[in-house]
C-alpha cells in the first residue's frame, strides 16, 4: 500500500485487540449503543493527523517508504477517550469542604453559606489569565494520562466578564473545547439572579460567542430557575451557540423539558431524574450526559442508566471534573462506574465515552472511533482484553497515547 502523499505514518502492530463503536452512524442509541467491533491481533496505521486503515495483521498490506512502527503486544488500542463535561479552568481547591463533607456537611448546605461554587469563585478571579492557563494545561496533562485525548471545559468561576473571557481562552489555549458557563452561580455583586443575567447576556456573552462552541446553565434550586435559564439560552442560542444544561443534579425543575424545548445539545447530570423525564429522553435527539464520578463523590443517587438506554436516550459519560463534586479526572473509572453503578455494558460505556461524547462536542465526524478518515486519536491499554477499561477497578492501564498520530508526552 502505497502511502498518501509523503504524510508521517506510525504503525501500530501485533495489538492483542483492538475495539471500537461500530458502523458509521452517530450519535448512537438502542442496541447499536452496545455494538462495539473487536479485531484480534491487529494493527492501525496512521498517516499524518488521522487512521489510514485498520485490520488484523495477517489482512496488513506491504507498505511502502518511511513507517515508523510500535509494538503493541500485550495491548488494546480504543479510541482516544472524550471528555464533554469538565470545568477544568479554576484556581485553589475544596479540600477542607471535602474533609467537612465527610464529617455531615452537604454540598447544597456549603454552596448556600457562601462556600462552594463561590470559594473557587473567589480563587480563580485573584488567579490572573496566566495562571489559569498554567492550570488548565495541568489539568489537561492528567486528563491525557488517564487517556482522554479530547475535553470540553467550562468557564464558570468567573461569573465577571474579565475572567470569564480569560478562562474560555485559557480553554482554548490549552487545546479544549470551551462552553461559556455564564449561569453558574449569581455572584455576590449583584441582588438577584435576573440582576446578574442582565449584565451577564450584555456585557460577557458577545465576547463568549466569539471563544465558546457551547453555553450552559446550572438549573438547581439556589442556582437559576427555568425562566431564568430559558432567558439565559434563548439569548446564547442567537448568539450562536449550541446549548447544554446542568440539570436535574438534585432536583427535578423542568430542566427535561426546557432542553428539548430549545434543542439543547445536551442535559447533564440527572441523577434525580424520575420515569416521565427518562421516557421523555428517549424520544429526544438531546444527548443525557451522565456524570456517576459526580454523585459519588457527593454521596448521591447514581442517574438512571439504564433506563435511559432502554428508553431509546442518546447517552454519554463525562467526568465532570471539578475541585467540589468531582475531583475525578479518569473517564476509565466512569467507565467502572457505568459498568458496576448505572448497569451500562461495557461496550456502552466505551461508545457513551467516545463515539457519543464526540456528538456532544460537535466532532462525531472525526473523533470517538478507530476507522478510516478519523482522527488518530487513540489509548494503548496495559490489558489482555479492552474491557479491562472498566473492569480493573481504579487502574491505570494507559501505557500509551497516540494524540492526532503522535505519540504523546504523558510525563
Ligand atoms: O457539575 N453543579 C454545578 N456545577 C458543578 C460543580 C461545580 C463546583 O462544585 O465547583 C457540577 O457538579
Ligand atoms: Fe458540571
Amino acid at each position: 500500500m502505497s502511502s498518501t502523499g509523503g504524510e508521517r505514518r506510525l504503525l501500530v502492530r501485533d495489538l492483542a485487540q483492538l475495539a471500537t463503536p461500530g458502523g458509521t452512524a452517530a450519535p448512537l442509541r438502542g442496541q447499536a449503543l452496545g455494538e462495539v467491533d473487536v479485531l484480534e491481533d491487529a494493527y492501525v496505521l496512521c498517516a499524518g493527523r488521522s487512521i489510514e486503515d485498520v485490520g488484523r495483521m495477517r489482512d496488513l498490506p506491504r507498505l511502502d517508504g518511511d513507517v515508523e512502527e510500535l509494538d503493541g503486544r500485550g495491548l488494546c488500542a480504543i479510541p482516544g477517550l472524550v471528555d464533554c463535561h469538565t470545568h477544568a479552568c479554576f484556581a485553589g481547591d475544596r479540600v477542607d469542604e471535602f474533609a467537612l463533607r465527610a464529617s455531615g456537611a452537604t454540598y447544597e448546605e456549603l454552596h448556600a453559606a457562601g462556600g462552594g461554587i463561590m470559594s473557587t469563585v473567589r480563587a480563580t478571579r485573584e488567579a490572573g489569565e496566566p495562571a489559569l492557563a498554567d492550570t488548565v494545561r495541568k489539568h489537561r496533562g492528567w486528563m491525557l494520562r488517564a487517556g482522554t485525548t479530547t475535553f470540553e471545559s467550562k468557564s464558570g468561576y468567573g461569573l465577571d466578564r474579565e475572567t470569564e473571557l480569560a478562562s474560555l481562552h485559557a480553554v482554548k489555549a490549552a487545546g479544549g473545547v470551551p462552553t461559556w458557563l455564564g449561569a453558574h452561580a449569581v455572584p455576590p455583586e449583584f441582588d438577584d439572579a435576573d440582576a446578574y443575567l442582565d449584565f451577564a447576556l450584555a456585557e460577557v456573552l458577545p465576547g463568549a460567542a466569539e471563544i465558546a462552541e457551547a453555553a450552559d446553565v446550572f438549573l438547581e434550586r439556589g442556582a437559576f430557575d427555568i425562566d431564568q435559564a430559558r432567558r439565559y439560552l434563548t439569548a446564547c442560542r442567537e448568539a450562536g451557540l449550541a446549548l447544554r444544561l446542568h440539570g436535574d443534579q438534585f432536583t427535578e425543575r423542568g430542566a427535561v423539558s426546557l432542553a428539548i424545548e430549545l434543542d439543547a445539545r445536551s442535559i447533564d447530570h440527572l441523577e434525580a431524574t424520575r420515569d416521565a423525564g427518562v421516557a421523555a429522553l428517549g424520544r429526544s435527539d438531546v444527548v443525557a450526559v451522565l456524570l456517576p464520578a459526580s454523585a459519588l463523590f457527593l454521596a448521591r443517587p447514581m442517574p438512571p442508566g439504564r433506563e435511559l438506554v432502554e428508553a431509546g436516550a442518546i447517552v454519554a459519560l463525562a467526568t465532570d471534573f471539578n475541585p467540589g463534586s468531582a475531583f475525578c479526572e479518569s473517564l476509565p473509572l466512569v467507565c467502572s462506574l457505568a459498568a458496576t453503578q448505572l448497569r451500562l455494558s461495557p461496550a456502552e460505556a466505551l461508545a457513551a465515552c467516545t463515539i457519543n461524547a464526540a456528538h456532544v462536542l460537535g466532532r462525531s465526524d472525526r473523533r470517538g472511533r478507530l476507522a478510516p478518515g478519523y482522527d488518530a486519536d487513540i489509548v494503548l491499554l496495559e490489558a489482555p482484553d479492552w474491557r479491562y477499561v472498566a473492569y480493573h477497578l481504579g487502574a491505570n492501564l494507559v501505557a500509551d497515547v497516540i494524540l492526532q498520530g503522535e505519540r504523546a508526552e504523558l510525563g
